[in-house]
């Protein structure tokens, strides 16, 4: 397989190497990201340039998407689609430095939201500044499980987030009255999409989370389209059966070309409280099995059960597990994992 310093070199005539992103390297597939001036006229020679480059080394598959750079902090950056101006100075987070993680399932009830919760909060505690976007519009539920029940800021025209243990975030759920239901057809989703990421006042992020609703419906298209950079994580049970539906999720997102950075297996055991030993209530070998189909890596598994909360602790959120609980050591060890990962994708 061709190496990551190769493609630097060969793509060396063309680009500096800081200009290349997100590099997915697989047998015969290279996909990469490559950061262009807002000035750059020329995007489809030089796409063409890289492609005959990459093609010459034996790939026979190139996909090269291009990325605006940020703009500077204090310059206004102009959006087109947002039906409110950037009165507030400050870069859009989309053209921003700021990773995607879009978290997806072949299906509700898995754990995914509980997951993006806890993998947020464990990515603020190791200092990362962390957004969070409940882009499951029907099914919203990241709101009740942290615990907020408060209404967003508009100050300026902008909305500002809500703030819970170190984390920005916004749903659906902060807009409707009395968990009424939410009845929209599809182009109506995207819209909103659209809204949380540019009428909100963000600030700066290094991660930016977006809980997907499960399976691979009208969101999942718009994340594609409208945040091209994502990264996806799979969340599953230990279920083969749950795996196999896992996916087709997985599936999609390799087909539009985002990189799969791992599977995470939820309520994958029990832990006896007298013994210590693992009972596997719901099966075994889901989660690695569907890494091995998507040629990723597991990255953790996650026992059942719930932090228990305490009405008298003011900080407790019902489903965020404390950094002391055993849960929250794993989600700490995931983060990092993902840290890791991320940064080494940046030259
Ligand atoms: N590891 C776990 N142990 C016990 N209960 C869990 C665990 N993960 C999630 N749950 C519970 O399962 C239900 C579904 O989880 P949720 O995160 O809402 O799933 P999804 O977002 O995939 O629909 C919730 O009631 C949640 O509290
Ligand atoms: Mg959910």
């Amino acid at each position: 397989m061709i190496e990551r310093d190769t493609v630097n070199a060969v793509l060396s005539a063309i680009i500096n190497a800081e200009q290349i992103r997100d590099v997915m390297i697989k047998p015969d597939h290279i996909s990469l990201t490559v950061v262009i001036s807002p000035e750059e006229a020329n995007k489809d020679s030089l796409k063409l340039k890289i492609e005959e480059k990459l093609k010459a080394e034996g790939i026979a598959e190139v996909h090269v998407r291009f990325r605006v750079q940020e703009a500077k902090k204090d310059t206004p950056t102009v959006q087109n689609n947002s039906k409110i101006g950037h009165a507030v100075g400050g870069a859009d987070i989309l053209h921003s430095s700021a990773t995607f993680l879009a978290i997806a399932s072949g299906k509700g009830g898995v754990g995914k939201s509980t997951v993006t919760i806890n993998l947020a909060v464990a990515l603020a505690r190791l200092g990362k500044k962390v957004g969070l976007i409940d882009a499951d519009i029907y099914g919203f539920s990241v709101p009740d499980m942290l615990g907020i029940n408060k209404r967003p800021e508009v100050i300026n025209e902008k909305v500002q987030p809500l703030e819970r243990l170190g984390i920005k975030m916004i749903s659906m759920g902060c807009f409707v009255e009395d968990n009424a239901p939410v009845i929209w057809r599809g182009p109506m989703i995207g819209k909103m999409l659209r809204n949380f990421l540019t009428d909100v006042q963000w600030g700066e992020l290094d991660y930016v989370l977006l809980d997907l609703p499960p399976g691979t419906g009208d969101m999942a298209l718009d994340v594609h389209q409208m945040i091209p950079q994502s990264k996806f994580l799979l969340v599953t049970t230990p279920h083969p059966t749950a795996a196999f539906v896992a996916a087709r999720a997985g599936s999609m997102a390799t087909h539009t070309q985002h990189e799969i950075l791992g599977v995470i297996e939820n309520m994958s055991y029990v832990k006896c409280d007298d013994c210590g030993s693992k009972k596997h209530l719901f099966g075994k070998g889901g989660g690695a099995k569907l890494a091995e189909e998507l040629h990723t890596v597991l990255l953790a598994q996650l026992p059942l059960g719930l932090p228990e909360y305490s009405p008298l602790d003011p900080e407790a959120a019902p489903s965020v597990y404390p950094e002391t609980h055993e849960t929250g050591q794993i989600y700490l060890e995931l983060a990092k994992n993902i840290c890791g990962k991320v940064s080494h994708q940046v030259v």
